[in-house]
């Protein structure tokens, strides 16, 4: 027996996260009954209806690396009707993306139907590490950037410590390029940083995520990921 939410997770329609959201919203049957114990308990017999969808366990794993442009929503689906990462991608599976890109943010979005290594990679105490490169308004110096890096408060909360460089200081324009790696995904948090500083970010863009990087990827393209790099992904997983 196992928990329902992971259950959904591990057939790769979503997230445990989502998955919880879902059984929440009343979104999801067991046995043509609707679920909303958090803790619900199912066993492989057990027909699981999601949004309407059964779902299916065996449902083969495709893995995509994605070189997101400006103005696409990373999400499934979006209320205003604008286009999102999805509508990017050919294929017939159900992927999603793994973590969440800002509208005008670009660069790499990994998108998948394996809901097992999403919750790997997305989880804060994997330290996965992601590279920005952010196009800030002002000149930064290397004692603000040590400041952000120690951790700083957003949303109430301190980011754990990252590491930045600068890459770029231009005085005509007015304007600083600088890297910066973290391993948490909090919602909007490079902006955040770099607000709590007293900056702001006028482009952003994800370099990588753990090795995987943009190389031989333009704007608006994508590939499906070896099985060189997935191994290599789960080798990472299996390394904790
Ligand atoms: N941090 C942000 O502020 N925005 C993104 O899109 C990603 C990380």
């Amino acid at each position: 027996m196992e928990r329902l939410q992971k259950v959904i997770a591990l057939s790769g329609y979503c997230s445990r996260r989502k998955a919880e959201e879902l059984i929440e919203k009343k979104q999801v049957k067991v046995n043509g009954k609707l679920i909303t114990e958090m803790g619900y308990k199912v066993n492989n017999t057990d027909l699981i209806e999601v949004e309407g969808n059964p779902i299916n366990e065996k449902e083969e794993k495709v893995y995509y690396i994605l070189n997101k442009p400006r103005g696409i929503v990373t999400t499934t689906k979006d209320e205003k009707g604008r286009k999102t990462v999805i509508d990017l991608i050919k294929t017939e599976k159900r992927i999603y993306p793994v973590g969440r890109l800002d509208y005008d943010t670009t660069g790499l979005v990994i998108l998948t139907n394996d809901g097992e290594l999403t919750n790997y990679l997305i989880h804060p105490k994997n330290k996965i590490e992601k590279v920005y490169v952010a196009k800030i308004k002002g000149i930064i110096s290397k004692e603000d950037l040590k400041k952000m890096c120690n951790g700083i408060i957003i949303d109430g909360k301190k980011t754990s410590k990252s590491k930045a460089k600068i890459l770029k200081i231009d005085k005509k324009t007015n304007t600083s390029l600088v890297e910066l790696i973290i391993h948490e995904g909090r919602n909007h948090q490079v902006k955040k940083m770099f607000e709590a500083i007293g900056f702001d970010v006028l482009k952003l863009k994800r370099e990588s995520i753990s090795f995987l990087t943009l190389d031989g990827l333009k704007s608006g393209e994508y590939r499906p990921l070896s099985i060189k790099e997935i191994k290599m992904l789960y080798g990472e997983k299996n390394k904790y």
